[in-house]
């Protein structure tokens, strides 16, 4: 059985969940349930990332202590994932005792393999990003990736000397082509480390709100440093039973941190003596009506008002049908109607209710020679999903669906009577049948009420060929409502 693991980023615990998290979250879980309809052993992380300045700051403001504060925050993601189907097999949180030992321990590797130095820091800091900037990267005086005002610091601090592995990465590189994927996203960042990596400052002594860096207590951890461990501490390394999964199969991440895990992270897991991620992983940007999302715009879309207006599979198929891989795209209700009731309700919900109605009244044999498996490639479909191509598989899946409509139009099978007929109803219910374990990982709650209806079992990939129909149907009402203009939030 191979194994697969696979991972989003862990969130601040500064916002609650929104549409760009809730995104991240749901196709990395699309990808993890794939894996396991493929009966792969798999491993499927988040959480949340609850130290660091704009933590304690965000607790001040809160009036409350930051664990007290972080506690609260962190719930709403756990329960947000539940309410989203999600099916992480662990929920890491960075004041979880056992990751904060594992980092300590984690930093004293770099420390004793002479990659750690003491210096002083001198420059400027984005605290929405908790990032470290040089006088260059800034534009217009701003923070160049969130825009946000920075402020100038001077300090005492550590260094990692990811200087040191410039090489080793541009190896790395070299020989694992997708490892920045997509690989439109490599070329920016494989020029930036061949024209020179700086030391980077891996502690603080002004924030106290963070892990207590063990060669002098004056210092905690810096709070990047201490996150991306979370995707080892969770599997409790060094030689916890779950280590068996590491190399990480996949970082599913935004395109905006996309230099912390494939520059710093295998930096400093190189230094630390242990394999780097086999694929980083970074999406494309969220828009929300042609703006960017933000607190202070006041357009963030939370992602539970919109679950309880349309349902969970809707978002779901929504999330995976609309953004490009890879791409950036833009979020507005009138687009999500429009594929709700174009795709859910007209194409699939439509396919499967007229199916049924077909069947439930025929009393002959559903029996015929295999006609709808024609244009299905299921191997595509695994390969796309394999490339975490989420977008085009789901595309891919939706031909077939057309295909199983256009075919009951085709043969006009209203009409039809006596073998016609059993062998047509047979190439629609095998079709959906299908249909229903390849659309399982994108829409696991539709998928299940197909299968009821068909009165089959679960079923894994290799179900997926054409076979003996012989479920016993169970004809329900629709999949999915018809919207109306009206109920749309600003449609
Ligand atoms: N805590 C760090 C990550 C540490 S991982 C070791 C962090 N957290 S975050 O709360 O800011 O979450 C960032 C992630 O949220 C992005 O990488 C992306 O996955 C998701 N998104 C946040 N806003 C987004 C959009 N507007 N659109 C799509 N996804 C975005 O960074």
């Amino acid at each position: 059985m191979a194994k697969y693991y696979i991972t989003t980023p862990i969130y601040y615990i500064t916002d609650k969940p929104h549409i760009g998290t809730a995104y991240t979250t749901v196709i990395s879980d699309i990808i993890a349930r794939w894996h396991r309809l493929c009966g792969d052993d798999v491993f499927f992380l988040t959480g949340t990332d609850e130290h660091g300045e704009k933590v304690q700051k965000a607790s001040e403001r809160a009036g409350m202590q930051p664990k007290e504060f972080a506690d609260t925050m962190a719930s709403k993601f756990s329960s947000a994932w539940k309410e989203y189907n999600i099916t992480n097999d662990a929920f890491i949180r960075t004041t979880d005792r056992q990751h904060e030992s594992i980092v300590a321990e984690f930093i004293k590797k770099l420390y004793d393999a002479g990659d750690i130095y003491k210096g002083e820091y001198e420059g400027w800091y984005c605290t929405p990003d908790e990032t470290f900037l040089t006088e260059l990267q800034l534009k217009d005086g701003k923070c160049p990736e969130c825009g946000r005002e920075v402020k100038k610091v001077k300090e005492e601090s550590y260094f990692f000397r990811l200087s040191k592995y410039q090489d080793k990465l541009l190896e790395l590189y070299d020989k694992n082509p997708l490892f920045i994927s997509p690989k439109f996203r490599s070329g920016e960042i494989i020029n930036r480390v061949k024209g020179g990596l700086k030391d980077i400052s891996v502690t603080r002594t002004t924030i106290k709100w963070g892990i207590t860096f063990p060669e002098d207590s004056n210092h905690t951890i810096y709070v990047w440093v201490d996150a991306l461990v979370n995707y080892i501490s969770a599997l409790q390394w060094p030689d916890g039973g779950n280590m068996r999964f590491w190399p990480a199969d996949a970082h599913i991440i935004g395109k905006e941190i996309a230099w912390f895990h494939t520059v710093i992270w295998p930096a400093m897991l190189f230094s630390a003596g242990i394999d780097a991620p086999k694929k980083i992983f970074s999406h494309g940007w969220w828009t929300v009506e042609g703006r960017k999302m933000s607190k202070s715009l006041g357009n963030m879309v939370d992602p539970i008002e919109l679950k309880n207006k349309y349902g969970v599979d809707a978002i779901r198929y929504y999330f995976a049908r609309e953004m490009p891989f890879g791409d950036d795209s833009d979020f507005s209700e009138k687009n999500l109607i429009a594929r709700i009731n174009g795709e859910l309700v007209d194409d699939l919900g439509n396919l499967v209710y007229r199916s049924l109605t077909l069947a439930e009244r025929f009393n002959g044999r559903i029996k015929g020679a295999p006609e709808l498996d024609k244009g299905l490639d299921v191997e595509h479909i695994k390969t796309l999903m394999t490339n975490l191509d989420t977008f085009n598989a789901i595309e891919e899946i939706w031909s077939q669906v057309r295909r199983t409509n256009k075919y009951i139009n085709e043969k006009q099978a209203w009409k039809l009577n006596g073998e016609e007929l059993g062998s047509v109803i047979y190439n629609i219910l095998e079709s959906i049948r299908i249909i229903s374990v390849l659309i399982g990982p994108f829409m696991p709650e539709t998928a299940e009420k197909i299968r009821a209806q068909l009165g089959v079992d679960k079923q894994d990939i290799s179900h997926c060929k054409f076979s003996d129909f012989n479920g016993r149907i169970k004809k329900e009402g629709h999949l999915f409502n018809k919207i109306e203009k009206t109920q749309g939030m600003n449609a």
